[in-house]
């Protein structure tokens, strides 16, 4: 039917088409505004690492915001923090960075943290974490922190084949370890795999300390920075069976990294590694199965005790406006049930809120899951101070330089080593 318009029909319908193209700009415009850019500062890089920060892109992209990724690679933390430090002091820091334990207090200190109450009021962040993990995000009573995950430290990783050449159980004790030690090197498999860097070996001894003297000693020593028993005879027994170890690892061992010393445990070419469990997410996306392929036990000695380290991010006040919409989102993100078992699944860790079911996880998390609650009860549950979750940043490198000259060094006594860490303990 011809249209019955006035002449004027093509001006009024240019202004309706023109109305109509400018309201789209500006829902264009509109969505663009709430899509907001995080710039994301992270050192999840490896391969098990990657897939899992992939999913946090994902998932927030998903809400419509973008992801800028700023990956600092190198395992355990050091290099990113020093790459934040310069951004923070350039007074451009990025919307997002994964931070963690005490850091968390020194950042906030500075007046640089943008406080997310409102995102864990929503969220019921109070009732859904561990109380001793609800503290650490907080500063002066508000949230600063958004927790991701909470990842066992005291793991042995074994190669089953391996283990069954020699005809060997897991070891239970230190004794028990050693001497399957020696069976693998008699048969000519490398025993242990371990990355020659000051991180991997301070967290190894971390782990031995726990097996040799047990949560109180580790509580003493690396809580209460007790002079008496960082130098005393438990710790020296700590430090002499950590140092034993050393003669079970191969000479390629230096400025390895972590997940390279993984793959050498996934292929066979050794037959242990001790390392937290985002290990598990290399085995995992090697597509090796716990129980089968690979045991996952804990560390001699230290079975009803735990060593936790809780990934988080805080988000940096910034000056570009519109950010904190997406900074808000991610920190919603991160404690939703959909991402903590999705990222979970793949980084090795278990949900840091306690309210998720495992059904979709495998045995080795269950048993992190089961022993985190009884070591809870027990007093079995510690910090760990290897990654970032207990002693200040300065303390903390003071002991990796401690330990990591007593690694290499082929005259040092344990003795002499124990006094060491008793000075670096009042480093600040
Ligand atoms: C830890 C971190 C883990 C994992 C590991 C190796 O400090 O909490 O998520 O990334 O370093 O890089």
């Amino acid at each position: 039917m011809r249209s019955t318009q006035p002449a004027r029909a093509p001006a009024r319908r240019s202004f309706v088409a023109l109305t109509a193209c400018a309201a789209a700009v500006f829902a264009f415009a509109a969505n663009q505004a709430h899509a907001a850019s995080v710039e994301v500062l992270h050192y999840w890089t490896s391969g098990g690492e990657a897939k899992s920060a992939q999913l946090l892109k994902k998932m927030l992209e998903q809400k419509g915001d973008t992801w800028v990724d700023f990956a600092v690679a190198g395992g355990g933390g050091g290099n990113a923090m020093t790459v934040l430090k310069t951004r923070v002091v350039a007074g451009n820091p990025p919307a997002a960075a994964q931070i963690k334990g005490p850091a968390i207090q020194e950042w906030a200190d500075q007046d640089v943290l943008m406080p997310i109450d409102d995102v864990a009021k929503a969220g019921n962040w109070n009732s859904l974490l561990p109380p001793e993990i609800a503290s650490i995000m907080k500063y002066k009573g508000h949230y600063v922190g958004a927790p991701v995950n909470i990842h066992r430290v005291n793991w042995l990783w074994i190669n089953a084949d391996a283990l069954k050449k020699v005809g060997a159980q897991p070891p239970k004790t230190w004794d028990d370890f050693f001497k399957v030690a020696d069976a693998l090197k008699k048969a000519g498999i490398t025993p242990v795999a371990i990355g020659g860097q000051p991180w991997q070996e301070a967290e190894t001894f971390e782990t031995v300390a726990l097996g040799v003297g047990g949560a109180a000693f580790y509580k003493k020593a690396f809580v209460q920075l007790d002079q008496a028993t960082l130098k005393g005879p438990t710790m020296v027994k700590a430090l002499e069976t950590f140092k034993r170890i050393k003669a079970y690892t191969d000479d390629g061992q230096v400025g390895r990294d972590w997940n390279l010393a993984t793959a050498m445990v996934i292929n066979g070419k050794a037959a242990m590694q001790f390392m937290g469990d985002w290990a598990k997410g290399e085995f995992s996306v090697a597509g090796k199965v716990p129980g089968k392929d690979y045991l996952c036990v804990a560390a001699p000695g230290s079975q009803n005790d735990f060593t936790f380290n809780v990934d988080s991010f805080v988000f940096f006040k910034v000056k570009t406006p519109g950010v904190e919409k997406g900074q808000k989102d991610m920190a919603g993100l991160l404690m939703s049930p959909a991402f903590q078992e999705a990222f979970n699944l793949n980084k090795g860790s278990i949900p840091v809120r306690q309210d998720l079911s495992l059904s979709k996880f495998d045995d080795c998390a269950k048993k992190s899951s089961a022993d985190f609650k009884a070591a809870g009860k027990t007093g079995g549950l510690v910090p760990s101070w290897a990654h970032d979750m207990l002693v200040s940043p300065a303390v903390e490198g003071a002991f990796y330089d401690v330990l990591g000259n007593y690694w290499i060094s082929k005259d040092e006594t344990a003795q002499q080593a124990a006094d060491k860490l008793a000075e670096a303990a009042k480093a600040n």
